[in-house]
């Protein structure tokens, strides 16, 4: 079963300026692979992955860092399998524990979304509906209900339900290209 944040909306928290977010390199496979599995649930066997998911040009692939430590990362790219939107999602984006309500997960979706409108006017996220920290998270980058969905081209969710958000190229942002 999934770690979810636990959700507290009246809590606020506070920024970390120590908090710098860099594309991810290869040699961040161990250090990505164990923020991931702070998430819980199968994985995504990161460690092996990681260095081909930095070499797509077609993905993009960030890490958050405190004194030289990665705390955080997330991925968007198309999601690959029929059903599903077109466009790029977000595929990962995980904060470790002792480092969440900092904004790095504010940074870090900040940063995929800026990536995403270089190539697209659309982007997608999908949540388990149960995880309102993330849902939270994402209306306060702009993105809004799509649908409420049983499964997403083919994936389930824990608990049975997810939600589709969308978030659309805001109208001030120049559209540079890949
Ligand atoms: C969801 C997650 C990425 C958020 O990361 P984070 O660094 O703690 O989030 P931030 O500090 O940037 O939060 C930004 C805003 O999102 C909302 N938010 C984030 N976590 C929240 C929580 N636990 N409860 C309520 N609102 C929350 C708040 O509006 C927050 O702003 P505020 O702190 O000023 O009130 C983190 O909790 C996490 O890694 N969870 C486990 C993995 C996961 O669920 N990933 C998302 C899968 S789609």
């Amino acid at each position: 079963m999934p770690d979810f944040a636990v959700f507290e909306p009246l809590a606020r928290g506070v920024r970390d300026a120590a908090v710098g977010v860099r594309t991810a390199r290869a040699d961040d496979a161990a250090a990505v692979a164990a923020v991931a599995a702070t998430r819980g649930g199968p994985g995504l066997d990161v460690h092996r992955r990681l260095p081909g998911w930095v070499d797509d040009a077609e993905r993009r692939v960030l890490v958050a860092e405190v004194g030289g430590a990665v705390v955080g990362w997330a991925m968007a790219g198309a999601w690959g399998r029929p059903g599903a939107q077109d466009g790029p999602h977000v595929t990962a984006l995980t904060v470790h524990p002792e480092h969440r309500r900092r904004g790095v997960g504010d940074q870090l979706l900040a940063a995929l979304t800026g990536w995403a409108w270089g190539r697209s006017d659309r982007m997608w996220s999908v949540v388990n509906a149960r995880n309102e920290a993330s849902v939270a998270l994402h209306e306060r980058r702009g993105f809004v209900l799509e649908g409420w969905i049983a499964d997403y081209a083919g994936m389930t969710f824990d608990g049975g339900r997810g939600v589709l958000l969308r978030a659309a190229r805001p109208a001030d942002v120049v559209e540079e290209g890949p």
